[in-house]
């Protein structure tokens, strides 16, 4: 199934996938290696110039974005829509983290960063060129006058393969199944969904039973990417392939590549 138009924001869908997803979103991705993840974008920022030490994490969920950062000496802000992934987050982290409950398509002016990151399709969450372009402009106005940028997109192959198929995780006693409705040969800019839903033997409290969370996700082009930050005030310095091993590759090809990392800075 491909989704054709949307009613509501991206944050709107979102918020709503995420206030559901965020009891069982640390079992769902136990399988993501941040540590190793963080070490190599960390490598690649460096040879970008990447200074100083404090991190604005957008859409920074339950706190796997930034945790690795925090003995590395890193000075954290994460913002995220959903309170429950933020409360989440505040558990793990303490008050060691200052966290703030925001859109990305209203990003506050939180201070200035010597690193933005968005990770983990939260950009994909966006569901139009012009939300892209509006929360870049927000991250930009957040980066001190040598930070940089970098944030991840799926490629067109992870809405044809994960986005497509079905996926059963089973963790602490549930069953987490992904249901992906996207068709196989899904077109360059389509918006996917997928249908997340927890099985339990036991009988679900409440009227409905156990939520479905539906995530809807927009895949965005390179070229759409790349007009969505120079729109923006930034100037793309880099744009690497990954495919599921994590590893960064260039040129970027999305018929191999599952996401796609860009490295920016403000344009000058
Ligand atoms: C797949 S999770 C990634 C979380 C975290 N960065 C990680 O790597 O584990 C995507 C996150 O983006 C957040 N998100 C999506 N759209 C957002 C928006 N418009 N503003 C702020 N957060 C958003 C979601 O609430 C969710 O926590």
């Amino acid at each position: 199934m491909e989704v054709t138009a949307s009613a509501g924001t991206g944050g709107e869908w979102a918020e709503r996938t995420y206030e559901a997803m965020a009891p069982v979103y640390d079992d769902f991705t136990a399988h993501h290696d941040y540590e190793g993840w963080l070490a190599d974008l960390l490598k690649v920022l460096e040879h970008h110039g990447l200074q100083g030490r404090r991190l604005l994490d957008v859409g920074c969920g339950t706190g796997k974005s930034f945790m690795p950062m925090l003995p590395r000496g890193w000075e954290v802000t994460g913002c995220d829509i959903s309170p429950a992934m933020l409360g989440l987050a505040r558990e793990k982290a303490g008050e060691a983290v200052r966290l703030e409950v925001a859109d990305m398509l209203e990003l506050p002016r939180f201070g200035e960063f010597d690193l933005v990151w968005a990770l983990d399709d939260a950009i994909n969450y966006l569901l139009s060129p012009e939300e892209l372009e509006r929360a870049l402009a927000g991250m930009q106005a957040n980066l001190a006058p040598t930070g940089l940028l970098l944030f991840d997109v799926n490629e067109l192959l992870a809405y044809r393969t994960f986005f497509a198929e079905t996926e059963v995780v089973e963790r602490g006693g549930q069953r987490l199944v992904w249901n992906g409705l996207a068709a196989k040969h899904v077109a360059p800019g389509s918006i996917c969904e997928s249908r997340l839903e927890v099985v339990s033997d036991e009988p679900q409290a409440g009227p409905g039973g156990a939520p479905v969370m539906i995530h809807r996700q927009r895949h965005f082009p390179e070229a759409e990417v790349l007009a969505a930050l120079e729109g923006a005030g930034l100037e793309c310095l880099d744009v690497y392939g990954i495919y599921i091993d994590g590893i960064l590759k260039q040129p970027l090809d999305d018929t191999i590549h599952t996401k796609a990392i860009y490295i920016a800075r403000s344009a000058a």
